[in-house]
C-alpha cells in the first residue's frame, strides 16, 4: 500500500483522542505479515489450530454447500493457510480472489497459490476492505461467489463495524452467494490471555512492530524501546484490548505534529472480539445473513460458520 495523506490524517485523529489509538491495519506490513504467520504457529494460538481442524474434519460438506464454479473471494487473506485446505478439494472453481491490505505479502502469496495450484484463476486484490474497492471479473463465469472470511478477523473490528463490513461481504456475495466465515468463541479467559500473551513474546514483537512501521513509512520518531506490550481480557465486553504501555514521559511526532505520552499511558492498537454463537448470529442477522450451518471442533475453541442471504 502506499502511504496516503488520509491514512496520516487517520493516525494523527488516533493518536489525538483522549485513548490514544491507531487501526490494525497498520499491523500489516510485510514483517507484520510475517510476524502474524509465527503467530499462527505458537501453541498458545489456539485460533489457527483449531480452525484448520475443523477445516479438514468437515471439508466434505463444506465442498458441498460451497458447489461447482464458485469464485472465491478472501478477505484479509494473509498467507491463504486455510485456503489450501479448500482449494485441494474445490476441483471447480471458477476464480481465487485474495483482498489484503499487505501488498508485497499478498503478492508473494498469490504467486506461491498459482504455482500450487496451476489451473487455478488467481485474481490478487490489494485494498483495504474497509474503504470501497472493486473486484476483477474472473475468465470464466462464476455460477456464485463464495466470500472467505477465515481467522476470525470479523473479531478486530467493534460491533457496529464489524456489522458494515458484512453488509459489504452480503453484497459482494449477490445473489445466490454465501459467506464462509471463521469466529472465535467465548472461553475460559485464561486460554485466551495466554494466545495473547505467548511465551516466546512474538505477538510482542508483532504489536510493537507497528511503531517500527510507522516511523519507516509514516514519518514517525517513535522509540520502540521504550513501549511494552500488554493484552489483557475484558470480560464485560467479551473482547481481548491490545496495548502498547509508555514506559517513560515522551514526545513522538507523526510528521509535523508532535504528541505528548505519559509513562504508564497506552495506545490501543487492537481488539479481539469473542463470541457466542447466539451473538455472533444475531449480528450477521443485522447484516442480512442467515447461519445456514455451524462447525465446532471438540472443545469448542473455534468456529466456521456458513451464512446465506436471508
Ligand atoms: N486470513 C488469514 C490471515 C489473518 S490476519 C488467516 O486466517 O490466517 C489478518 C489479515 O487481514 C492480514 O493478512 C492483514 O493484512 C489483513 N487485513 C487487516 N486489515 C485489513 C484491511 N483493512 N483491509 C485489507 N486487509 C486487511
Ligand atoms: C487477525 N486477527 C484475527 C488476530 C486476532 O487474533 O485477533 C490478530 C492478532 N493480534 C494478536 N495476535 C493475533
Amino acid at each position: 500500500m502506499t502511504t496516503s495523506a488520509a491514512d496520516i490524517h487517520q493516525i494523527v485523529n488516533g493518536l489525538s483522542a483522549p485513548q490514544k489509538q491507531i487501526s490494525p491495519k497498520y499491523f500489516y506490513d510485510a514483517r507484520g505479515s510475517k510476524l502474524f504467520d509465527d503467530i499462527t504457529r505458537l501453541p498458545e494460538y489456539y485460533l489457527t489450530y483449531a480452525e484448520l481442524g475443523i477445516m479438514w474434519d468437515n471439508i466434505a460438506e463444506i465442498v458441498e454447500l460451497v458447489g461447482k464454479q464458485a469464485s472465491l473471494i478472501e478477505f484479509g487473506s494473509g498467507s491463504s493457510l486455510k485456503t489450501r485446505i479448500l482449494l485441494e478439494h474445490l476441483s471447480e472453481l471458477a476464480a481465487y480472489v485474495p483482498v489484503d491490505i499487505s501488498e508485497e505479502h499478498l503478492h508473494a502469496s498469490a504467486n506461491q497459490i498459482r504455482d500450487e495450484f496451476p489451473h487455478v484463476d488467481v485474481l490478487p486484490v490489494v485494498a483495504d476492505f474497509t474503504q470501497e474497492f472493486s473486484l476483477p471479473a474472473p475468465m470464466v463465469m462464476p455460477v456464485r461467489n463464495i466470500v472467505y472470511f477465515p481467522g476470525s478477523t470479523i473479531g478486530n473490528f467493534e460491533c457496529e463495524i464489524a456489522i458494515g463490513l458484512l453488509r459489504v461481504m452480503h453484497h459482494e456475495a449477490g445473489k445466490g452467494g454465501a459467506l464462509l466465515i471463521g469466529v472465535d468463541l467465548q472461553k475460559d479467559p485464561a486460554v485466551i490471555e495466554k494466545a495473547y500473551n505467548d511465551s516466546a513474546g512474538v505477538t510482542a514483537q508483532f504489536n510493537l512492530n507497528m511503531l517500527q512501521r510507522l516511523n519507516r513509512d509514516y514519518g514517525a520518531n517513535f522509540d520502540v524501546n521504550a513501549f511494552t506490550h500488554s493484552a489483557n481480557y475484558d470480560q464485560d465486553k467479551s473482547r481481548v484490548v491490545i496495548k502498547l504501555v509508555s514506559q517513560a514521559d515522551q514526545t513522538f511526532e507523526i510528521g509535523d505534529t508532535a504528541f505528548d505520552i505519559a509513562a504508564g499511558e497506552t495506545i490501543l492498537t487492537e481488539y479481539s472480539h469473542k463470541y457466542t454463537l447466539d451473538g455472533f448470529a444475531a449480528m450477521a442477522r443485522t447484516a442480512g445473513f442467515a447461519v445456514e450451518k455451524v462447525w465446532t471442533d471438540a472443545k469448542r475453541l473455534f468456529s466456521v460458520q456458513f451464512l446465506t442471504r436471508l
